[in-house]
C-alpha cells in the first residue's frame, strides 16, 4: 500500500530535496506551505513537474496550535493515515546575543522548536495505535556545537534533538521511530543569505571543503526512513562533511 509522508517547509532548499527524494521512493507527500503562500507552493509544485497523486500542497501554519490540530485531523480524515513526518520548516534570525530582540528570538523558536509539537501531536497517536510511524526531525550542526551569532536558532535545534530520544522512548513499544538529522552547511537559500567572507571563513573549518548539497541530506532521510532504518532511533544523524565530529 502506498505510504503518505508529510513534510513541513517543502519549498525551502532542504525540504524540495526531501519531497523529491520521498516521491522517488514512492511515497504520496503532503507538502505543507504557510499560511498566504499558495501561489509560490504552486509554481514550485509546476516546475519540479510533480503530479497531484505525488504531492498534495496543504496549508499550514505551523506556529499556530490550534490551526495544527484541527487541519492535521482533517488531513487524517481525507489521506486515511500518516506515516512519517518530517519536521523541516526552519528560519534563521541571527545576531549576536548583547543585541538579539526578544521577537527574533520568539521567532525563530516558534518557528523551529514549537512547530514540532504543534505538527507531530496530532499524527503521533495515530501512528502508535496502527503501530508503526517515523518521526525525522531536522535539526543542525549548530544545535550540537552551538553557533556564534546563534542563541536562537541553536537552541532551537538542539530542542529538537532532546525531544528526538524522549519521543523515541515513547514511541519504541508502538514500532514508532523517532531520529533527527543535523545537517552541516548546505547550498540552499538559507545558507546563500549569509554574508560572503562568513560563509567562506566557515567552509575553510569543513574538513571536506565544501558545503553538502540538499540531495545529500535527503539521502539521510530516505534511509532513515526505510526498512533499513527499522532499528534506529533516539538518534542523530549528522550530514556535515566533518565540520562537527561527536
Ligand atoms: N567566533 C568568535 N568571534 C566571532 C565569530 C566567531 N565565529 N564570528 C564573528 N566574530 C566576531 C567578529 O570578529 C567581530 O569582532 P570585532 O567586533 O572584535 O571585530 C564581532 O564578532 C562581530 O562580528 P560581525 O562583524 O560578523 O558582526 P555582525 O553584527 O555584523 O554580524 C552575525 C553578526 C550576523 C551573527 C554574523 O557574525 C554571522 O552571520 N555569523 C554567522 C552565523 C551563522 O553561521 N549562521 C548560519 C546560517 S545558515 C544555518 O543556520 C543553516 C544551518 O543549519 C547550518
Amino acid at each position: 500500500m502506498e505510504k503518505i509522508a508529510l513534510i513541513t517547509g517543502s519549498k525551502g532548499g532542504i525540504g524540495s530535496a526531501i519531497t523529491s527524494q520521498l516521491v522517488k521512493d514512492g511515497y504520496r507527500v503532503i507538502a505543507t506551505h504557510s499560511t498566504g503562500k499558495r501561489e509560490c507552493a504552486q509554481k514550485w509544485f509546476e516546475v519540479n513537474k510533480f503530479t497531484s497523486d505525488q504531492v498534495r500542497l496543504f496549508e499550514l501554519d505551523v506556529t499556530d496550535t490550534q490551526q495544527c490540530a484541527e487541519r492535521l485531523r482533517q488531513l487524517l480524515e481525507d489521506e486515511g493515515t500518516v506515516d512519517v513526518v518530517i519536521n523541516n520548516a526552519g528560519i534563521t534570525k541571527d545576531g549576536v546575543f548583547k543585541k538579539m530582540t526578544a521577537q527574533s528570538w520568539k521567532d525563530v523558536i516558534d518557528t523551529n522548536l514549537n512547530s514540532v509539537f504543534n505538527v507531530t501531536q496530532p499524527l503521533f497517536a495515530p501512528m502508535c495505535e496502527k503501530g508503526g510511524g517515523r518521526v525525522i526531525n531536522i535539526s543542525s550542526v549548530n544545535g550540537i556545537k552551538g553557533q556564534f551569532g546563534q542563541t536562537n536558532y541553536s537552541a532551537a535545534k538542539a530542542g529538537m534533538i532532546g525531544f528526538t530520544k524522549a519521543l523515541a522512548a515513547e514511541g519504541a513499544r508502538s514500532g514508532v521511530t523517532v531520529n533527527a538529522v543535523a545537517p552541516g552547511y548546505t547550498m540552499t537559500p538559507m545558507v546563500e543569505m549569509m554574508k560572503p567572507e562568513t560563509l567562506d571563513f566557515i567552509k575553510g573549518q569543513i574538513p571536506m571543503g565544501r558545503l553538502a548539497a540538499s540531495d545529500e541530506i535527503a539521502k539521510a532521510v530516505s534511509f532513515l526512513i526505510s526498512d533499513a532504518g527499522a532499528y534506529i532511533t533516539g538518534e542523530t544523524l549528522s550530514v556535515n562533511g566533518g565540520l562537527h565530529m561527536q
